[in-house]
């Protein structure tokens, strides 16, 4: 059976402004969304990515995909609708990335653990709980939906670090 073909969205970079707003919340749960958030893995799988919002492909609607095993463990595989954090504790400190700043890696603080209420693609509601990277997925993806990129939780002095390097690689043309 051949597989539909399915749209590689584009993703943005920062400083785009469709990254910097909160987006809105998803109320109809039809076959657009369910092709859409099909699209977003596999747009997030061809960027190499471990989790995508739709804001980073213009999208403002609260959708976000993540796998953090990338593709090698079907139950890693989760579709995000109008997600939020409902119980967090601990702390962590990583270096993260995140498709819409390449090549940028800073070490940000996280909660060790989180639990994050969501819907799925038919609308139902289900949680989910995560340590490690997988939280660290959870809260940066929530973050996307809230016009919050890594950057705005690193100290003052390493983001302007952060905007000199950006700044420097747009004038190359290499941003
Ligand atoms: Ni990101």
């Amino acid at each position: 059976m051949a597989k539909r073909s399915l749209t590689i969205h584009e993703v943005v970079k920062y400083p785009e402004p469709v990254l910097a707003k909160r987006a809105d919340e998803v109320s109809a749960f039809d076959e657009e969304l369910a092709t859409l958030v099909e699209e977003m893995f596999d747009s997030m799988y061809a960027a190499q990515g471990i989790g995508l919002a739709a804001p980073q492909i213009s999208i403002g609607k609260r959708i976000a995909v993540i796998d953090v095993s990338f593709k090698k463990d079907p139950k890693d595989k989760i579709a995000l609708i109008n997600p939020e954090i409902v119980a967090e504790t601990g702390k962590q400190v990583e270096e993260e990335g995140c498709l819409s700043l390449p090549e940028i890696r800073e070490k940000v603080q996280r909660s060790a653990w989180v639990k994050v209420r969501a819907q799925d693609i038919h609308g139902d509601w289900f949680e989910v709980e995560g340590e490690e990277l997988l939280a660290r997925a959870l809260q940066h993806e929530i973050d996307h939906l809230d016009g919050v990129l890594f950057i705005d939780r690193i100290s003052r002095l390493k983001r302007e670090m952060v905007l000199r390097k950006i700044k420097k690689l747009q004038k190359n043309g290499e941003w």
